[in-house]
């Protein structure tokens, strides 16, 4: 069986979070633009998801930049190895610059940050309306950019795990026990390894 390097378990719940999230605040995004009976109570529900994706992508950064990530499959050549670190950067990178622009729209516009319904937030940007127009055209862009990122991420995975059958997907799932070892990789029975 194909030897899997698997990701520690705090990497895995903090990767699936995200997604959720993610997935949470673009589709509640694109209803809610196109709403308008919802739209007060669905732009309370975004803020509250996008407020939630920056504090976890944080948390997330901190963890990635701050631990060595298990070996790649000997599939991956070295070209889709930049490929990989460097659309890896990139989500990053747009996980936390949507969610601040988000903000900084919201305050420039000149209305309250409130989320969980009773929190409010400071203002991170002046009230001033080109600014608001133009961090409201970046804020769209982002989106955009956002879903055709995570596309390419999800269809580089499944081309993996589906068609090359090297268990790509086996690095950030839940499915089987494995035997946790620090500061080095171990292998269970069912050759799956993590590092930690
Ligand atoms: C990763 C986090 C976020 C994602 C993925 C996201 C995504 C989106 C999307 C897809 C839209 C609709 C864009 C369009 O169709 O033009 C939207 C609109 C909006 N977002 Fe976000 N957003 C995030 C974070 C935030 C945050 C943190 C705030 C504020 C604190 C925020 C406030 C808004 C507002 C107010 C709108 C509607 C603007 C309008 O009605 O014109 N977003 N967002």
């Amino acid at each position: 069986m194909t030897e899997v390097h698997r990701y520690p378990i705090r990497t895995r719940v903090l990767h699936w979070l995200t997604a959720v999230l993610v997935f949470s605040a673009l589709f509640v995004g694109f209803v809610m633009v196109n709403s308008l009976a919802s739209y007060g109570a669905l732009v309370r529900v975004h803020m509250t998801l996008g407020v939630l994706i920056l504090v976890v992508v944080v948390v997330r950064a901190a963890n990635r930049f701050t631990h060595r990530t298990p070996a790649l499959p000997a599939t991956v050549g070295s070209v889709e190895h930049k490929l990989v670190v460097g659309s890896e950067l990139g989500l990053y990178a747009l996980m936390l610059a949507q969610p601040l622009i988000g903000w900084a729209m919201v305050s420039a516009g000149g209305r309250p940050i409130v989320v969980f319904g009773a929190i409010h937030l400071p203002r991170i940007a002046p009230f001033d309306a080109d600014l608001y127009f133009f961090l409201r055209q970046a804020h769209s862009v982002l989106a955009y950019l956002l879903v055709l990122t995570i596309a390419a991420h999800v269809s580089a995975v499944l081309l993996h795990t589906l068609t090359l059958r090297d268990r790509m997907l086996s690095r950030m799932t839940f499915g089987r026990d494995a035997i946790e070892q620090k500061g080095a990789p171990s292998e269970d029975r069912e050759g799956i390894m993590t590092v930690d």
